[in-house]
């Protein structure tokens, strides 16, 4: 245990001194730019973010966005590789806003005890995230919509959100009411917009901040959160005493659009077999009334879009006027994915599957290539780390994440892997049969860790859950996630993963999640050097080479004792690897 926390200690210490006071460089490069005055090309660039709510990039939503394919994903680049951390939206939205697994922010839901707003205070994020650092950095710094869950019009002002010059949060618990909303300007008090469209009452502010960020002297960072396309909740609806999500209300002028349009029948909608692990595999068939539900639901979410694509194009339109444009870098994403009747689900988020993880991401902005896609993986950890590169900043040593390539030729570290980790509850949206137990819409003990690996000639999820259940998919072979192939006997005919064995190939990947699931900074970024430090593994392929059988086939294993609804480390199993030591031989703990 010593030599890895030694191992770890010194990989940050090393960053740590390379870096220097953060952010100095940064200013005094921007301190000299602004003395001589308002130069508009050697400005640092502005940062304009969006993000939604609840959207999918596996149910094709971006193909019914045509601004923002006009704007985004033609005049800049497309990242298909990428995948959040935790798909649920606070512990999605603290880790992207802080550049860590939510394993190290420890805001795991999104509600107290375990997550939302006031659990990122406690943890002392408030002081410690994004904005805060961009403003030291010499950022203006904007946000209107959703920030975080559980951030209400009780506890807006204890505290107040920092990091901000100007902001306009909406609050729970009417967040999701779209003709109802509430939102909270500065340290003003919570203003009610009965009757008005949220995306309308957003876009406004967007623009009214956008404003104001054009008319300051210093760079800018903007974020726009618009709620759409999560489910509608009307907090006055309440069914068996639990909170009610409805098919989100598109703008009245969008509500006739995709009328024959339904949910993609891909091989694992609705499958005729039960598929998954744990709850998932008990869930029953969908019927009609169910399915019919769903398409509505999927065109709702289509239809809620448009009002967002209209706020980028006025966002884009207005940045063009003011002459900024050339000089702004435009990130798009959302906070986690969305599942409709894949695998049997009604509505819903929070699986480690391909629905829930992957989410749209584009970005544009001064030497970024238009209409490109980019196959690396990246991640929300390494969005805070990308703000950070494009604006001049040295990282932190912190950071889970790093800055991803933004152009074809980026010289900074790739990955291959995605650390997904889940604690808590499954929530049902919509219509569904009563699943959860006593017929609630929530099913406990939905937690897991997984690791979600894409190399050269290899793409895998592999999970464990808290009741030990474990799953392996090769999307290569299965890219709907039907055929689990866990298994913990070599079958010499069997199934092979880069030409060798499913149980040698598990050995291995069980042992990348045993760091995953704790790893802090660096390792989380180069995890096979935790197992090897003395040697040259950078990949799973590395990791295959036989003469590590035994070193992997002596790994302890990820397990839990029991299923908790929080990050409990007694709950967690074993923590720390076997670690390899001089090439072939192996570790001195065994
Ligand atoms: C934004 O806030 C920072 C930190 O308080 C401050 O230094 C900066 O002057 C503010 N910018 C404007 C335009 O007020
Ligand atoms: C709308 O929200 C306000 C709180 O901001 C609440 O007082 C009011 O009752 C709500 N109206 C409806 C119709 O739910
Ligand atoms: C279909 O499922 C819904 C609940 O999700 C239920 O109310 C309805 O009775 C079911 N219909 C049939 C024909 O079983
Ligand atoms: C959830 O897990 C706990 C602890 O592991 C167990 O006692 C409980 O029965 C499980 N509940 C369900 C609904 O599976
Ligand atoms: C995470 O937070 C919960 C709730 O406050 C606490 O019980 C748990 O010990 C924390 N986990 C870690 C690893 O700090």
């Amino acid at each position: 245990m010593k030599l890895l926390a030694a191992v770890a200690g010194l990989i940050v210490a090393a960053e740590g001194a390379a870096l220097g006071p953060l952010g100095s460089q940064f200013q005094n490069a921007l301190q000299s730019v602004l003395s001589l005055g308002k130069s508009d090309s050697s400005k640092p660039p502005n940062i304009l973010f969006v993000i939604t709510d609840d959207q999918d990039l596996e149910l094709d939503s971006i193909s019914y966005t045509p601004l923002i394919e006009k704007h985004l994903r033609h005049k800049g680049t497309f990242f298909r590789n990428h995948f959040v951390t935790t798909a649920l939206c606070c512990p999605s939205r603290v880790s992207l806003w802080t550049g860590r697994q939510a394993h190290n922010t420890n805001v795991t839901d999104v509600h107290p005890p375990y997550g939302g707003y006031p659990k990122f205070v406690d943890k002392g994020f408030n002081d410690n995230f994004l904005p805060v650092w961009l403003q030291e950095a010499g950022y203006d710094t904007y946000y209107t919509g959703k920030l975080f869950n559980a951030h209400t019009v009780d506890n807006y002002h204890s505290p107040h959100v920092n990091g901000f010059n100007g902001s306009d949060f909406l609050m729970d618990p009417y967040t999701y009411s779209y003709m109802n909303s509430t939102y909270q300007r500065h340290r003003e008090a919570p203003v009610s917009y009965e009757g008005r469209h949220t995306t309308d009452v957003i876009t406004e502010k967007a623009l009214g901040f956008l404003d104001d960020a054009l008319e300051g002297e210093r760079p800018f960072f903007v974020v726009a959160a618009p709620v759409a396309p999560h489910s509608n909740v009307d907090p006055r609806d309440i069914a068996n005493g639990e909170i009610v999500m409805t098919a989100p209300i598109p703008l009245e002028r969008h509500a006739h659009l995709f009328q024959d349009v339904k949910v993609p029948r891909t091989p694992h909608f609705n499958p005729d077999k039960p598929s998954g692990a744990s709850w998932v595999r008990n869930l029953p068939q969908q019927n009609q009334t169910e399915i019919d539900y769903n398409d509505h639901f999927y065109r709702s979410r289509l239809r809620a879009l448009q009002g967002v694509d209209e706020l980028v194009d006025s966002l884009v339109s207005r940045l063009e006027e003011s002459g900024q444009l050339d000089n702004t870098y435009i990130i798009y994403t959302s906070d986690n994915g969305f599942h409709i009747g894949q695998h049997r689900l009604p509505p819903g988020k929070t699986c480690g599957y391909e629905e829930d993880i992957r989410v749209p991401l584009f970005i544009r902005g001064p030497g970024i290539p238009e209409g490109y896609v980019q196959d690396s993986v990246t991640t929300h950890i390494d969005l805070a780390p990308t703000i950070f590169n494009l604006a001049g900043i040295p990282p932190r040593a912190d950071f889970d994440g790093t800055a991803i390539p933004v152009t074809p030729d980026f010289g900074g570290t790739r990955h291959e892997h995605v650390t997904v980790e889940f604690w808590g509850r499954a929530v049902m949206e919509g219509i569904h049969s009563q699943i959860g137990p006593g017929g609630s819409t929530m099913i406990p003990n939905n937690t897991y860790k997984s690791v979600r690996l894409l190399g050269e000639g290899y793409n895998l999820y592999y999970s464990v859950w808290c009741n030990n259940e474990h799953e392996l998919y090769d999307l290569s072979t299965d890219p709907y996630q039907l055929n689990n192939l866990y298994t913990t006997t070599i079958q010499e005919d069997g199934p092979k993963i880069l030409g060798r064995s499913l149980t040698d190939a598990i050995n291995r990947l069980d042992a990348l999640l045993l760091v995953l699931k704790s790893c802090q900074g660096a390792t989380c970024i180069d995890p096979w050097s935790v197992l090897h430090p003395e040697d040259s593994i950078q990949s799973l392929r590395d990791a295959l080479n036989k003469e590590h059988d035994l070193f992997y086939a002596a790994q302890p294993r990820v397990s839990f004792d029991w299923c908790d609804a929080g990050y409990i480390v007694e709950a967690e199993g074993p923590q720390v690897p076997l670690t390899s030591r001089y090439g072939v031989s192996w570790d001195v703990w065994v």
